[in-house]
This record gives structure tokens, sequence and C-alpha cells, in this order.
């Protein structure tokens, strides 16, 4: 059933809880691929009449593709999830956007014609596989990227810190406490319950537990807490902190997307409409600010203006970028529609499952919301480059 040029609709969207990467953290002893495994059934058992037999490939984002994720991760996870050996399976990267470009690039096959039903995952154990490992930059790549800084994520943030002092320590501190009471509130009054797929993980003293709640949430966070924190990117004059940064983390997120025909036809109710994906470079040294271009791009694509955006979710790799991204796109921070439920400074940025996370706030944030009608998805990512895509809400177009 192939159909050229279709509407592409999400069905679902899950994800495991974010746990802290390192020995601390709730996964430190489960596998990146078992991670995953548990999303693919939560996919069938929440979706009657969904099953592996009709997934044409399972496109998967994982940043670091080694070790555990090495060896085609996206062609593995059905097979381990005892999907049969059926389903094709590829790895993508693109750093932080890895996972949000699985979801973009499902959407350009739906819409091609080329399949009308795929997986688009995204996972990072970042306790396992830390940002780098094994990494071989070329000679001229520094000075080509236009610096060391380039190299560090955290630089990056202290650099547009730099470029743009408008932004300063105490406003991204600010941010970053608005960002932890968004993101209790939200637990507290549930949100992530339909989301967050449970995940038995084992503890150091051998301990079998359910994980089911994210691990790097700090609702105790204060403004003055924060201001005392240390910046670890530059002893002198920093701003950046582990406060107002996103952490380091390990989690995976799913998307099951289809075309329209596919989902009507099947009797699944789709919950959101891929309108536009925009990519875009920019200098690596203030990588952050790319996700400006990239919506830019989107938005003329699309037609749309950020006015016509109900729902902002903007992935907070720093709170300097985040501001000064909203602040060119011409929305203020504490505009109701950014981040409702909060962001990556308190769930953590496990990079490239941060996507899809993105894409569950959306589904989530559409249910609830039915009248508004579009909503952006938007990243940053190392190296210099922005990924953005706009969804419509059709809970609006049923209610
Ligand atoms: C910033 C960063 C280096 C901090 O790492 P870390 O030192 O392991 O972070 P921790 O969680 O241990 O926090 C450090 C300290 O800050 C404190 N802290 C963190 N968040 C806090 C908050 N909201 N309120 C108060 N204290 C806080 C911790 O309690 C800890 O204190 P301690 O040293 O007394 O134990 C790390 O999170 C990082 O690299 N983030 C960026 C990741 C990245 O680049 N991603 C890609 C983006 S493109």
């Amino acid at each position: 059933m192939s159909n050229t040029f279709s509407d592409v609709v999400v069905i679902d969207a899950v994800r495991t809880a974010f746990g802290r990467a390192g020995e601390k953290g709730i996964f430190w002893n489960t596998r990146a691929e078992d991670l995953c495994i548990p999303l693919l059934e939560a996919l069938v058992e929440r979706n009657p009449g969904f099953g592996p037999d009709m997934v044409e490939d399972s496109i998967w984002g994982v940043t670091n593709q080694v070790k555990e994720q090495g060896g085609t991760i996206g062609r593995m996870i059905p097979i381990l999830a005892q999907w049969g050996w059926k389903i094709p399976g590829c790895s993508i990267d693109r750093m932080c956007a890895s996972g949000l470009t699985a979801v973009g690039f499902a959407s350009s096959h739906i819409t091609c014609g080329m399949a009308d039903c795929l997986l688009a995952g995204g996972v990072e154990h970042m306790g396992h596989l830390p940002m780098g490992f094994m990494r071989d930059p070329h000679p001229m790549a520094e000075e080509r990227l236009g610096g060391p800084s380039a190299f560090n994520m955290g630089m990056t943030a202290e650099n547009i810190h730099d470029r743009f002092p408008e932004f300063t320590r105490e406003m991204a501190d600010e941010y970053a406490w608005q960002c932890q009471r968004k993101t209790a509130e939200a637990i507290e009054a549930g949100s992530m319950a339909d989301m967050i797929v449970p995940v038995e993980s084992t503890l150091a003293d051998g301990t079998k537990v359910l994980i089911d709640k994210d691990q790097h949430p700090r609702p105790e966070t204060t403004l003055e807490g924060l201001a005392k924190l240390k910046t670890p990117f530059r002893e002198q004059g920093g701003r950046v902190t582990a406060g107002n940064s996103s952490g380091l983390n390990d989690g995976a997120a799913v998307v099951l997307l289809m075309s329209r025909v596919m989902a009507e036809k099947n009797g699944f109710t789709p919950k959101l409409r891929w309108v536009a994906t925009g990519v875009a470079g920019v200098d690596p040294t203030i990588m952050g600010t790319a996700p400006v271009p990239a919506t830019l791009k989107a938005l003329e694509k699309a037609g749309l203006t950020m006015e016509d955006m109900d729902i902002i979710e903007i992935n907070e790799a720093f709170a300097v970028q985040a501001l000064y991204c909203l602040d060119r796109l011409g929305v203020s921070p504490d505009d109701s529609r950014v981040n409702k439920w909060g962001g990556a400074i308190a769930y953590g940025h496990p990079l490239a499952a941060s996507g899809p996370r993105l894409v569950a706030f959306m589904k989530g944030l559409f249910a609830q919301n039915p009248d508004a009608r579009y909503g952006l998805t938007t990243m940053c990512v190392g190296r210099g480059q922005g990924y953005s895509i706009i969804w419509e809400n059709l809970n609006r177009i049923r209610s």
C-alpha cells in the first residue's frame, strides 16, 4: 500500500524514564538495547491491531555507534525484541538530533511513498558510552571547526554568553529554575505517566526493580542554590553550571509513524500530522544558536510563522542557548507555549533519545490542549547544526 505524497501521522510515542549517567544511575546495569526493547513491546500493547508485521523499517538515532550501541542497533532492536528477521533497520548519527532526524527521515520516507509504517527512535547510554568516546578527529578538524571550544558543548554555551552578553548568568539560572518548577508540576500532575514505559533494571546489590520515574529532575532547586554552583567549563568568569545545563543521561524513546491512509484503513487514531522539517548549519563554536535558522526554514516550508506555533518544545542543551533561540524567534522564555512540562535541564538529555522525547511531549501536550493547532520541536546539535519539525494537532480537528 504505497501512497505518493501521503500525509504522515504519529500514532504513538513512548520513552523510558531517563537515568543519570554513571555508576549511581538507575540504568548503570542495563544495556542500551534493553532500554529499547520494552518500548517496542509497549507499542504493541498500547495499540490494538498494531503488530511487527506492519513495520517496514526501524530507524534509530544513536550518537555513539560503538560497543553496545554499534553494529547497527536500529536493526538489532526489533530482532532482540523477537519481532523476527523481516524488519530492516538502520542507525543515524546527527549527534543530539540523531533521534529527531530519525523521525524526520521516517516522515520523508512515508510522504514520498517509500513506506507506510515506520519506527523512528533514539537511544543513548551516556554512562556506558560517554560523549566523544573513541572519537578520532581529523588533525584539521579543530581549526576548521573554529577552535577547540567547538568540541566541548559547555564551552560553546560559554561562547554564546560571550558573544551575546545580554543573556546573563542570572537569566540562565532563572530559566533553569523555571524549568525545574514546570517539570516538578508536570510530574506531580501525572503528565509523564502515559509516555513512560517501565524498564527492569538491576541495582548494585542485585535487586531487580521496575524503573518508571525520571532520575534527573531536582524539584528542590532554588535560585540561591543555582547561583552558588561552580562553572565547570571555565574556571574564571564562567556562567554555565551543572544547574543551567542539561545533564548526562541514559534513556530511549520511539515514535510510531504511519501514512494517514494506512492509519485510517487499520482503525488507528492519528495524533499528530508532520507538517515540515528544517535543518541548518551554523558556526560550530556557537552550535546552540542553530535552532533559529532551522526553525525559520521549517516555518517557511510550512507557510507559517512563530505566531502560529501553539506549543513550543525546545531541547534545552543549555539555558543560554534556549534563551538566545527563543529571543531571536521572538518568543519570551516565560511564554506559556514554551516547554510547558519542563525540559532537558530537568529531565536530562540522553542525546539521541531527546528528539523522540520531544515528540512524545508534543503528543501529550496536543492531547491536553485540543485547541492548539501547530507545534514546534527543535534542537541544537554539536558541530553547529539545528533540526526542527513542525507538527499539526489532529485532536483539534476531531474535537
Ligand atoms: C555540566 C556538567 C559537566 C555537570 O556534570 P556533573 O558535575 O556530573 O553534574 P552533577 O549532577 O554532579 O552536579 C554538579 C554539582 O551541582 C549540583 N547541582 C546540579 N544541579 C543542581 C541544581 N539544580 N540545584 C542545586 N545544585 C545542583 C550537584 O548537586 C552537584 O553538587 P556537588 O558537587 O556538591 O555534589 C554535565 O552535566 C554536562 O556536561 N552537561 C552538558 C551535557 C552536554 O554537553 N550535552 C550535549 C549538549 S549539546
